[in-house]
């Protein structure tokens, strides 16, 4: 394997190959009229604002391919090749990737509730990795995380029984202090889980057509279209961030749809950056978070995702034919896609009064509390309750079917008034939770928390208060993970064990 994965930049230069390209004009009409802003820091040390502006849309958005499995003596099987490959995602450059029976990202999965499904995944690549169903409520072994491990040529299969409400998950690698790197390469992709209810609602769910997966990501490109990846000090405190926008692979990126009711299924799938995004000039209906609808749809400005998170928007489109609309991220000012509405509507869909029923939340119950706080001691030192993710220790035993309260905190560097740091946030695996306060204020709990959630956002200084309950599988024997899903800072450690035992 002497084949290069990324160029690999000294300290400070990820942004210069982008705009060595930007100004030879190879990425057509990307350059804006914001153009590059390349900061001698590189790109992570600028955080969100060292993104090129798009304003000429020309390639069609790429829809992944869904895939429905195949019964096989009662159980639906689903087979996947974990390979590399080549994508141009830049005219004339062919940058090497790695992805899922194709060469950059892969399939969309659906599931249905109650299905028997064996999830197949075979390792063609030149180096071990793992597949986790992320948000998926899963036995700890069928998990995919940093112990499942994928020699290379080898095959792994996940095999369980679907048994939760119907959402929008992915899928991603897990490798010990290598997930960033696979998932920067290429290697991810969407789950949707339908059941009973959502299968029986009117809102969109034509996939492709009126339900959309969005699959958002940052990478820089160097001169010769591979990735760059600065692997330095500031990429593991800041996290990556790139400099051009993908959308399920696609640079400048359109879509063209009906003058009708649009679903968009929104995934950050990026390593560090966090987004805010809104479907502008039109009311954006929030419909479901991470693990879950949202029982009744919420009209919302716009939605802030940090790595990992998932929201579904359904956006009216119906009176506004042969216009252009765009996705776009408030927080750098980027336009993400652009939305042409050129066709007539072929279906009639509706967002129903009442989209689910979820369990009402007692704080009664509660039997336990816990503490989690994310810190930075120190250059790359990034840390859970002080420890550095070890995969021989379980760092929490929790017992099932019982609720607890998480209490976790990004706690800030630095001393007195001054409150420096960065953001984090708190993902879980095997199951959801509800996000009951954020600062101790319920009113600071925002709309896309309101649902089934499984990661959480967590601002400088900011504490979360969670109420988690693990019911279903239990094995004292092989952990679960949780973690920062900045994929940099979880490489560098901060990530912790539970097990899930019986009473
Ligand atoms: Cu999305 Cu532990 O992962
Ligand atoms: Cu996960
Ligand atoms: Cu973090």
């Amino acid at each position: 394997m002497t084949r290069r994965k990324f160029l690999y930049y000294a300290a400070g230069l990820s942004a210069v190959g982008a705009t060595a390209l930007y100004a030879r004009g190879m990425m057509g009409g990307v350059m804006g009229e914001r153009g590059m802003e390349p900061s001698g820091m590189g790109a992570g040390m600028m955080g969100s604002n060292t993104l090129g502006a798009v304003n000429n849309f020309f390639n069609p958005l790429h829809i992944p391919p869904e895939i429905k499995g195949e019964l096989r003596g009662g159980v639906r099987h689903y087979d996947f090749d974990i390979q590399e490959g080549y994508r141009e995602f830049i005219r004339g450059l062919n940058t090497p990737t790695y992805g899922i029976n194709g060469n950059y990202l892969g399939p969309t999965i659906r599931l249905k509730q109650g299905e028997e499904v064996s999830l197949n995944w075979q390792n063609n690549l030149g180096e071990a990795t793992t597949m986790h169903g992320h948000g998926m409520h899963v036995p700890a072994i069928m998990d995919g995380g940093v112990h499942q491990i994928i020699e290379p040529g080898t095959k792994w299969s996940a095999r369980y029984k679907v048994n939760q409400k119907a959402c929008t998950n992915w899928y991603h690698p897990h490798m010990m202090g290598k997930t960033a790197e696979h998932v920067l390469m290429g290697l991810g992709g969407m789950i949707f889980i339908d059941d009973d209810e959502s299968l029986n609602h009117p809102l969109p769910k034509r996939y492709g057509v009126d339900d959309i997966p969005l699959v958002i990501q940052d990478r820089s490109f160097a001169s010769d279209g591979s990735f760059i990846y600065n692997k330095n000090m500031m990429t593991v405190m800041h996290g990556y961030h790139g400099d051009t926008l993908l959308v399920n692979g696609t640079v400048a990126p359109y879509l063209e749809v009906e003058a009708n009711l649009l679903r968009l299924r929104l995934l950050n799938a990026s390593n560090a950056r966090v987004y805010n995004f809104a479907v502008a000039g039109v009311k954006n209906r929030l419909i479901a978070s991470d693990n879950s609808f949202l029982e009744r749809a919420e009209s919302v400005g716009s939605v802030v995702l940090s790595p990992a998170e998932r929201v579904e928007v359904v956006v009216d489109l119906r009176r506004v034919f042969a216009k252009k609309l765009y996705l776009v991220d408030r927080e750098s000012g980027a336009k993400v896609l652009e939305i042409r509405v050129n066709k007539r509507a072929q279906v009639r869909s509706a967002i129903p009064s009442k989209l689910t029923t979820l369990e009402t939340i007692n704080l009664r119950k509660v039997a336990k509390k816990r503490r989690f706080v994310l810190e930075t001691r120190g250059p790359g030192r990034l840390l859970i309750n002080r420890k550095r993710m070890d995969p021989k220790r379980v760092d929490e035993r929790i017992k099932v079917g019982e609720y607890e309260i998480w209490e976790v905190k990004n706690a800030p560097m630095g001393m007195g008034m001054m409150k420096m740091g960065m953001t984090h946030n708190f993902h879980m695996h095997a199951g959801h939770f509800r996000v009951i306060a954020r600062d101790g204020s319920k009113r600071k709990v925002l709309p896309w928390e309101r649902g089934y959630k499984d990661t959480v956002r967590l601002g400088v200084g900011e504490r979360v208060t969670l109420l988690v309950k693990h019911s279903g599988y239990t094995d004292s024997q092989n952990p679960y993970m949780y973690h920062c899903h900045i994929l940099e800072h979880e490489d560098a450690g901060m990530m912790g064990q539970f097990t899930v035992e019986d009473g």
